[in-house]
């Protein structure tokens, strides 16, 4: 069952396009690669995914049983967010913001939420910290514990291990596979190709627009 899919896509900034002739289908379950170099136009396909940026021309849409606010994303770090000035559990919780409708509070059951994930990302100890007081990998498990608030289907990911060191790329990817075993589908972009073989049912390469299958999906699609 295709989830998302992209035809004769364009997408850029202000009718400029960065990327052309853009063609996939994710399905439910896959674990999406998209590889290429930097500066190729990665995290503007993906911000046209999530629907925070218009294509410059083509279609993208979703499919059967998934909604534009049924999305968790981990955006690319810069420095300016590894300081934010929060508690991990209040930027757990404000991934449930989706959720959160006209009113100006969170629910029992929101806040239930969070602490699900916080434990599901193995960072109970670290709730009560200052956000910009964590190391890196520590950082990453909090805002994928974000993310997760916001959905049970899909969960884009731009560059999650980028700077991380081997082991704690290790972590990550560990539960990022969980995750999937579970059932979430997975988009995400990564620089780290030996990673993406080993993990990915598909890869998309920007600079080829080539779309390699590695393994079959869950439908065996
Ligand atoms: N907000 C923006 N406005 C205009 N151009 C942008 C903007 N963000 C990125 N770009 C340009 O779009 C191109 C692709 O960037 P990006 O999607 O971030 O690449 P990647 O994620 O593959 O490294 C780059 O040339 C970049 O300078
Ligand atoms: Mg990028």
């Amino acid at each position: 069952m295709a989830v998302l899919k992209a035809k004769d896509l364009a997408v850029g900034y202000e009718s400029q396009a960065v990327l052309d002739n853009i063609n996939f289908e994710i399905n439910s379950g896959d674990y999406f690669c998209i590889v290429g170099e930097n500066g190729s136009g990665k995290s503007t396909l993906m911000k046209t995914m999530l629907g925070l940026i218009s294509p410059v021309s083509g279609e993208i849409s979703f499919a059967e049983g998934l909604e534009k606010n049924e999305i968790g994303y981990l955006p690319q770090q810069s420095d300016v967010q590894r300081d934010f000035p929060a508690s991990v559990y209040e930027i757990v919780l404000s991934g449930c913001q989706n959720g959160l409708g006209k009113r100006f509070f969170y629910s029992k059951e929101q806040k239930a939420l969070a602490l699900d994930n916080i434990k599901k990302m193995g960072i109970e100890k670290l709730k009560s910290r200052c956000y910009r007081e964590l190391s890196g990998g520590q950082q990453q498990r909090v805002l994928l514990a974000r993310a997760l608030c916001a959905t049970k289907k899909a969960l884009l990911l731009d560059e999650p291990v980028a700077g991380l060191d081997p082991q704690v790329t290790e972590e990550m990817y560990e539960l990022i596979k969980q995750l999937n075993d579970d059932g979430m589908t997975i988009i995400m972009i990564s620089h780290d190709l030996v990673n993406v073989q080993n993990y990915a049912t598909k890869i998309f390469d920007v600079n080829s627009m080539k779309v390699t299958t590695i393994k079959a999906d869950k439908e065996g699609k």
